[in-house]
């Protein structure tokens, strides 16, 4: 039987025996769709999952390039551990197999804490201060960000946040909060870096609405932009935001990814180097998930100064503590400075070289991306790839991206990007062997995309018309051929 036909029974007999049994209804918060899940950048995930690449097994599946993960110094990890197996049997811990099991409080062991500031001093270059007392850990970056919004702003005020940003916000900031978000919009034609005209923008915006603004949100570096924000870009917003006596939130989560010679600036860099700012208003947000590729420990931090955020937020963070065995993993891990020396500039090292091998690949076919400096992805311009210059023409060239050549990218809309035709395309999470068969898709779908327009791996299923990919064929022979004659002139 098809599976629509079996979902409207399920949903034919939930609603005779709801009828049988009188309705319950359900709140507010579980039935509104302000979560943000139904973005085709989850959607995404779920295609992966039904059809996963593989290079043996399943050679033709759907190849994830729409998880920000980090897996290039997975091997790294996975040696240290293999040298330090006394500590997965409890010994050399220092914490015995008693003390871990039983209720910690939840401020956290501070031994981890102090560990969490030597490593997060060291990926912001020696140049801030992190005291450990004034981290409060909380189950990732997910959390942290929800926790440090409930302690500014109340149901209804709004967040000030550049665009393009990382989809998730929309549930972490808003979802269970109800705050807003209200987007500064930022444009290609300057690298999407934010503007002080931008920011006076969005915050009238925000005041014509009757909003009251309380924080502008920065990522640094940026997902998806796999940019860093400049030391002067952090000091006027640090100036904005005093002006009008607004927070500053930092999501810093990518600090430890720069592989550019100019080396990452912190906004705390900038904040504790200045009088001119109020510590209580600048709190960063981190954690292990992709510096560190961990992000199934779930080990997150809000660093703040402001004596009643880290009260507030440590309460908070009773909903979304870490195990203690994590803790006192990672304690052991990190206070290893030799190891993580070591790992930061290795991974510095790979991500580097894979930016740069899979830009040029890219290039190669004509397709143009940012300039990043940093991040596990780059983002591409697909703009003249668009049969239609607008949001309906990214989703359908999404679609035949996602089931004609076979790669989960994430497009623009699901990050509030205000052009249509950039993607979000992921590299930290594969094998460079993987990478390679992912742009040799893409060279193969180009390459006949100019010649007949046919469909590259007969992937079709119910999302994409053939039109659609045959349009976007088409479209790509044009572009192909104007490349080259410009290519011929010059
Ligand atoms: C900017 C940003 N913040 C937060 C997160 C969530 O991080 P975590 O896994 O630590 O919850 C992500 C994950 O992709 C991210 O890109």
């Amino acid at each position: 039987m098809h599976l629509c036909c079996v979902l409207k029974l399920a949903r034919v007999g939930e609603s005779s025996r709801d009828r049988k049994m009188g309705f319950c209804s359900l709140s507010t918060l579980a039935t509104a769709d302000r979560h943000g899940e139904d973005s085709p950048y989850f959607a995404g995930w779920k295609a992966y999952d039904l059809n996963p690449y593989h290079p043996l097994f399943n050679p033709t599946g759907i190849i994830q390039m729409g998880l920000a993960e980090n897996q290039v110094g997975t091997d790294l990890l996975e040696e240290w551990l293999d040298k330090h197996t006394d500590i997965l049997a409890w010994k050399g811990t220092l914490t015995s197999f008693k003390e871990t099991a039983l209720y910690q409080d939840y401020h956290g062991l501070a031994k981890f804490r102090k560990a969490l500031a030597g490593f997060m001093v060291e990926v912001r270059g020696g140049r801030v201060k992190i005291d450990p007392d004034r981290i409060v850990l909380t189950a990732g970056a997910t959390a942290g960000n929800e926790i440090l919004t409930f302690c500014i702003a109340d149901p209804g005020e709004a967040l000030l946040v550049p665009t393009p940003y990382y989809p998730g916000f929309d549930r972490d900031l808003r979802w269970r909060t109800g705050v807003d978000i209200i987007p500064v919009k930022c444009n290609s034609h300057n690298n999407f870096e934010i503007t002080l005209a931008a920011l006076e923008e969005a915050y009238q915006e925000g005041l014509n609405n009757k909003k009251s603004i309380k924080a502008v949100l920065i990522t640094n570096p940026s997902n998806p932009l796999g940019l860093t924000i400049s030391p002067q870009t952090l000091s006027m917003i640090l100036d904005f935001a005093t002006k009008k006596s607004i927070h500053v939130m930092a999501d810093e989560v990518y600090a430890g990814t720069v592989f550019s010679s100019q080396p990452f600036t912190s906004i705390l860099e900038i904040a504790q180097s200045s009088k001119k700012y109020n510590p209580n208003t600048v709190h960063v947000v981190y954690s292990l998930s992709k510096d560190l590729g961990l992000p199934g420990f779930r080990i997150g931090a809000i660093y703040s100064s402001n004596p009643t955020i880290i009260t507030a937020s440590r309460r908070m963070s009773s909903f979304s503590l870490i195990s203690s065995q994590t803790q006192v993993l990672l304690k052991c891990l990190l206070s290893d400075r030799t190891f993580i020396t070591t790992y930061l500039t290795t991974i510095r090292e790979r991500l580097k070289r894979r930016h740069g091998e899979f830009v040029k690949g890219l290039r190669d076919i004509g397709v143009d991306c940012l300039e990043g400096n940093s991040g596990l992805f780059s983002w591409v311009s697909l703009r003249k790839l668009l049969t239609a210059d607008n949001w309906e023409g990214e989703m359908k060239l999404w679609r035949v991206i996602l089931e004609e050549i076979g790669l989960n990218v994430s497009p623009g809309c699901s990050f509030h990007c205000g052009e249509p035709g950039w993607f979000r395309v992921c590299y930290g999470n594969m094998s460079i062997d993987d990478m390679n068969v992912a742009l040799g898709r893409i060279r193969t779908f180009m390459s006949r995309g100019r010649t007949d327009n046919v469909v590259l791996l007969g992937n079709s299923n119910v999302l994409v018309a053939p039109e659609a990919s045959a349009a976007v064929g088409a479209r790509l022979a044009r572009v192909l051929d104007a490349e080259q004659q410009t290519e011929s002139f010059a």
